[in-house]
């Protein structure tokens, strides 16, 4: 029914044209790690960095997203998928009008990094693991969700109580033995951005 009525119109200026107007082309970079593994914070210095080096780049952060325009989702497994479905299907929309999207979700999940994979088939995308032991995140606990939980604030906790899973992914960042600027330097060589 719906396919009958949408017509999405097919507008003049194409992946190419904004290519040409901000000298770069269009990728999404998608870290998924534990929370306090680091992805906020590398995906703050790699859009600076890139600010600094003239290309224009957009964070669409887990916290950012849910509290505006998923704000209607909840934590249940669907609307959790459904939470990173709209944020991969705007990081591809952004992607291919030429700005480089970093995405930074704890995306735990590998059914549903694969449905991610396939909404962003079309742009060039990298899936970073950000890598940081359960312990070495507690201790950080950069929100304090962990002592929210261990006070039973929150029911559930990814890492701890809720399965995450590792693999498989583009490229993998020691957070816990690098610095944020050795990391970043790391990131910038393995996925050449
Ligand atoms: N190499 C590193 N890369 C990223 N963060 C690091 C690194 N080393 C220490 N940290 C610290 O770890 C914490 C990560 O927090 P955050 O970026 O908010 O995690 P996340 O967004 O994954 O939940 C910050 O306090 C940051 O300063
Ligand atoms: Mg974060």
């Amino acid at each position: 029914m719906k396919g009958d009525v949408l017509k999405p119109f097919a507008n003049a200026i194409g992946e190419t044209e904004y290519a040409e107007l901000l000298g770069q082309k269009g990728r999404v970079v998608w870290f998924y790690g534990l929370s306090g593994s680091g992805k906020s914070t590398l995906s703050d210095a790699l859009n600076r960095d890139l600010h600094g080096r003239g290309r224009y780049s957009i964070i669409l952060d887990g916290d950012t997203i849910r509290s505006t325009i998923n704000q209607d989702l909840g934590f249940s497994d669907a609307d959790r998928a459904e939470n990173l479905r709209r944020t991969a299907e705007l990081a591809r929309f952004l992607a291919k009008r030429g700005a480089i999207v970093i995405v930074s979700f704890i995306t735990p999940f590998r059914a549903v990094r694969e449905k991610i994979a396939g909404i962003l088939r079309d742009v060039p995308h990298e899936l970073v693991f950000v890598k940081a032991g359960i312990e070495t995140c507690k201790k950080r606990d950069p929100k304090g969700i962990y002592q929210a939980y261990n006070e039973g604030k929150i029911k559930s906790l990814t890492g701890v109580d809720a399965s995450f899973e590792i693999g498989p992914h583009d490229c993998e960042l020691d957070t816990e033995n690098l610095t944020i600027d050795e990391t970043l330097r790391d990131l910038v060589r393995k996925i050449r951005i």
